[in-house]
């Protein structure tokens, strides 16, 4: 293994930079050149690479968003597009493409890996919304975000005895939602997996009563892929009197510098990720599965199954009294 390609891909997450970092290092420690493709598979179909040395990587723990900086890329969902990107992978001399991205830029790899690329993945979005794993890169620093949000909230909404909705990101999973909910102490959560059974009418009850013993104030959460927040704020204020206040975080959460826990996951994955390419292994994907790194197939980590755990909503419920 001489020479092997990093590339962000997708949504950006906090934690991107200190995966670039670790792949970078690791290679060079183990004296493989690294070459830096900007822009996600857009930078790899156009040719917009860069040599990455230890130096380049310097100070980046630290910093959101990334470096490579990062693109949603159509044309990898077009035959020629996945071509073009094979064949620049194998006129620049790669060994090995290590892609640090979502569900969809796994999808991208396994076209790759069709067509001879040998493509390594570290999860990273927000969302955590990846089957294979139980972490990636980026949730906790989001949720903390929305904690923060959740507190200051709080502070104004309890000051003028309100309701406030907030609605958080996650595109069709309510991982963030659920999180925030419990760790900033909301009374309800309203998530996708559990669409179907959402009813608004019960919410609003809801509120009525905990008005009726007593409380003052009243803070929900809503996931991006259930909606309707501005809605359910001007139903809430309708039926129940209570003056109500919807807010949207939005793409705050894709932001800020990544927690002690975002640094930690996704140095050990860049590392695994060149330790897997070092070992000869193709088409895989660094997980984080029971409390250890794991290095999965590509094809079987695709086609892999996960659940929300939905106790936490059941605890949300019994600590909202
Ligand atoms: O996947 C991360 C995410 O932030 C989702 O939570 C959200 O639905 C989506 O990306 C937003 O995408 P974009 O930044 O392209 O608007």
């Amino acid at each position: 293994i001489k020479k092997i390609g990093v590339l962000t891909s997708g949504g950006d997450a906090p934690g991107m930079n200190a995966a670039i970092r670790a792949v970078v290092r690791t290679a060079q420690y183990h004296d493989v050149e690294v070459i830096g493709i900007r822009k996600g598979y857009n930078g790899l179909i156009n040719g917009e690479i860069k040599e990455m040395r230890s130096k380049d990587v310097s100070n980046v723990m630290n910093l959101g968003g990334t470096i490579l900086h990062t693109a949603r890329c159509p044309e990898m969902m077009t035959e020629e597009g996945v071509s073009k990107a094979a064949a620049i992978y194998k006129i620049l001399g790669l060994d090995a493409l290590v892609v640090i991205g979502g569900d969809g830029s796994y999808r991208g790899m396994a076209e790759l890996a069709k067509r001879g690329v040998n493509c390594i993945g570290i999860p990273a979005t927000i969302d955590l919304d990846m089957n294979c794993t139980e972490y990636t890169i980026g949730f906790d620093t989001a949720v903390n975000t929305g904690m923060d949000a959740l507190n200051k909230l709080r502070d104004t909404s309890s000051s003028h005895e309100r309701c406030s909705v907030v609605e958080v990101m996650g595109r069709d999973a309510g991982y963030i939602a659920i999180w925030c909910g419990m760790v900033g102490g909301a009374e309800d959560v309203m998530f996708p997996e559990e669409k179907d059974k959402i009813d608004s009418a019960k919410v609003i009850q809801q509120i009525l009563e905990n008005r009726s013993i007593g409380k003052r104030h009243n803070l929900i959460v809503v996931a991006e892929g259930v909606g309707g927040t501005q809605k359910l704020a001007k139903d809430i204020q309708e039926i129940t009197g209570i003056q109500t206040r919807a807010t949207i975080l939005g793409h705050l959460q894709r932001g800020g510098s990544p927690t002690a826990t975002d640094r930690m996951h996704a140095s050990m994955m860049g590392y695994h990720a060149v330790k897997a390419i070092l070992e000869g292994q193709q088409n895989r994907v660094v997980s984080y599965n029971k409390g250890r790194y794991e290095v999965l197939d590509l094809t079987e980590a695709l086609n892999m199954e996960k659940h929300l755990d939905r106790e936490i909503y059941d605890v949300i419920k019994v600590l909202a009294i």
